[in-house]
Formats: structure tokens, C-alpha cells, sequence
């Protein structure tokens, strides 16, 4: 890992660089139904080799950093039951040595009949975390004091990750990101003009803002609402996110102009499928052979073919989707793939 990043405190996770592919395909179908289509990549962040991948990866490698560097020996994180997230903490748990609780709150109203047993549930068990399962209406401050104390009185030193990963640490994971973006691009003679990606905790998008201004980059980024209805609460609190990450990175901070969050893909709520995400999934699977998922890069998928379709990314640009992972999921969401 070389450059400032490196001086950083960290734990090796994954090698460097993740591909970033050609959409070659997807675009001959999406130009023979809409006439035209910018240029479209794929950075393949689903394929950091860290138990299914994903971008929690690259926050993790400096979450880690900071736990070592605080002498803890247990990873605490919380999320839904099907959180990547925890899925990735608990591989990195593993990978470096640290014993992992997960703290899990079933309030996703999806009523598939394998979503409370399998798909990142299954993998958390598979790689031996501690399992906390609470219900949509617990106490969140409540359980998280209990499950410190637990640990602390087992003589453990825990460390707290923020659900998604999502401070100023863990979003340095992406602003190195988006200089290795910038340098594929570069490499590949690529006239880079924007990268669009989910957004929920807002980690990825604050660290890919950070490292590009970092870069006096002005490629956009559009973040995809996955999460919430209130849009303008994402944008303040992305705002809020990039400048603790800009101040902590020593870098200069983002222009208001910069912080795009796009909704109207999200449906009826957080982890509950849409049409336009299954067809989304099914045709990159079907054009290209890689797998997004049902909860995360399916709806952002499905947002940035309708944003092409609509003319809101025009034909001239060329556009790396950023796939952030989440393909685990597929298998909690079986009946709305199984045909
Ligand atoms: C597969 C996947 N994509 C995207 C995201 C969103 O990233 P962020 O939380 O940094 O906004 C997540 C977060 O959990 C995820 O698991």
C-alpha cells in the first residue's frame, strides 16, 4: 500500500487494486433499446476476497488499524440481520485475530422465508461470531451498553465500529479508493466522468469525495439512496461525514455542489425489493455474469439504467459503477429470483 495512506494506522485486508471491467455488453443492450449509452465500467469492490467481499473491506482495514492501535481484542458492530457490514467485520475479525460480536436488529419488514436464516446470517455463523439478535423495537444505547459491559467483565477490551463502518476511519478506506480509481482510469486511458454507487451509512460516498478533492478530481459521484425516505437528512449527513473525513485527511474541504444523493429507488423501505432492482440484477447477471444484490447495488443498478434511459447521464460520459458488493444477500431473498 504505498503513499500517505500507508502512514495511516491499518490492517492489511485485501490486495489492491480490485478490477475495474468493461460493461461492454449492458451497454449494446441498453444502446439498442435507448439509441445511445455513455461508456460504462465496473470497479469490481464486490471482489476484495474477504468472505464474499465488499466495500466494508477497505473501511475495515483502518477501523482495524485504530482497535490495534487501542489494544482491543474484540470487534463490536451492529446492523439488520442481513448486514454486509457485519458479515465483513466478522471475516476481518477472523482474519486478524480479533474475537467479533455482532449485534443484529431484525427491523427489515421483508417476510421471505430464508431471510432470518440464511444468506449473511449463515456467513456470521460460518465464521464464528458472537451473535446478538435483537428485535426492531429494542433499546439500541441500551443493548450495546450490555453487550460492552459482557465483554468487559470477561476481561475483554472491546472496540465499537459504527454500523456501516461509517466515521471518519472507516471512510479513509475510500478516499485511498478513489485514488486508485483515478490511477485505473489514468492507466486505461479512460475519461472518467462520474462513479455511481449505493449510499446508506454514507461512508463510501464521504470517503470517495474526500479522496478526490484530495486529488483536485472534479469526476462526480452520485450516491444512490438505499436507505431512507429523507433524502435531505442523507445529504446533511453526508456533508457532515465528508468534512470530519477532509479535516481528518488533512485535505481541502467539498464544495456543497458535490454532495449528490439521488432517491426514488429505495421503494417501499430499506431492504424491501423493487421490480426495477430484480430486473436490474437479472439482466447484469444475464448480460455480464456478475452478481449484485437485492438490498444494495440491485437498486442502485436499477437507478443508474433509468437515469441513462431518462437522459440524466448523457451519452458523452463515461461512468464507473461502483459495486460495493452485498451478493450473500441474494440467498435471503430466494423467492424473488427463484422464477
Ligand atoms: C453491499 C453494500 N453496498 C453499499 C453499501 C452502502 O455503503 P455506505 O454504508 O458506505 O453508504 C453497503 C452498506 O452496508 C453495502 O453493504
Amino acid at each position: 500500500m504505498p503513499g500517505p495512506f500507508s502512514l495511516l494506522p491499518h490492517v492489511e485486508l485485501f490486495e489492491a487494486p480490485t478490477p475495474l471491467q468493461e460493461l461492454m455488453n449492458l451497454r449494446a443492450v441498453i444502446a439498442a433499446e435507448n439509441g445511445s449509452c455513455p461508456q460504462l465500467y465496473i470497479k469490481r469492490d464486490d471482489m476484495t476476497g474477504l468472505a464474499g467481499g465488499g466495500n466494508k473491506t477497505r473501511k475495515l482495514e483502518y477501523l482495524l488499524g485504530e482497535a490495534r492501535k487501542q489494544n482491543a481484542d474484540t470487534l463490536i458492530t451492529a446492523g439488520a440481520l442481513q448486514s454486509n457490514h457485519a458479515r465483513q467485520t466478522a471475516a476481518a475479525a477472523s482474519k486478524a485475530g480479533f474475537a467479533c460480536t455482532l449485534i443484529l436488529f431484525d427491523t427489515v419488514p421483508y417476510q421471505g422465508a430464508l431471510y432470518r436464516r440464511s444468506g449473511n446470517l449463515l456467513l456470521d455463523k460460518v465464521l464464528g461470531a458472537d451473535l446478538v439478535i435483537e428485535d426492531g423495537t429494542a433499546d439500541a444505547a441500551e443493548v450495546f451498553e450490555r453487550v460492552m459491559g459482557n465483554i468487559s467483565k470477561a476481561d475483554g477490551t472491546p472496540y465499537l465500529i459504527p454500523v456501516g463502518g461509517s466515521n471518519s476511519v472507516g471512510a479513509i478506506g475510500y478516499a485511498r479508493a478513489a485514488g486508485e480509481i483515478l490511477d485505473q482510469a489514468a492507466a486505461k486511458q479512460i475519461g472518467l466522468t462520474r462513479i455511481v454507487h449505493a449510499s446508506s451509512s454514507l461512508g463510501t460516498q464521504a470517503g470517495l469525495l474526500t479522496g478526490l478533492a484530495g486529488r483536485a478530481s472534479d469526476v462526480r459521484v452520485t450516491g444512490i439512496n438505499v436507505y431512507r425516505h429523507d433524502t435531505e437528512k442523507m445529504r446533511e449527513d453526508l456533508t457532515d461525514l465528508t468534512e470530519r473525513t477532509a479535516d481528518r485527511l488533512g485535505v481541502r474541504r467539498v464544495g456543497a455542489e458535490r454532495f449528490e444523493i439521488v432517491d426514488g429507488f429505495l421503494g417501499e423501505a430499506y431492504g424491501v425489493p423493487t421490480d426495477e432492482m430484480k430486473a436490474a440484477v437479472s439482466t447484469l447477471a444475464q448480460t455480464e455474469g456478475i452478481l449484485l444484490d437485492p438490498v444494495y447495488s440491485g437498486k442502485a443498478m436499477a437507478a443508474m439504467i433509468a437515469m441513462i434511459f431518462r437522459g440524466e447521464i448523457g451519452p458523452e460520459e463515461t461512468v464507473v459503477f461502483l459495486h460495493t458488493g452485498g451478493m450473500p444477500g441474494l440467498f435471503a431473498y430466494e423467492e424473488e429470483f427463484a422464477g
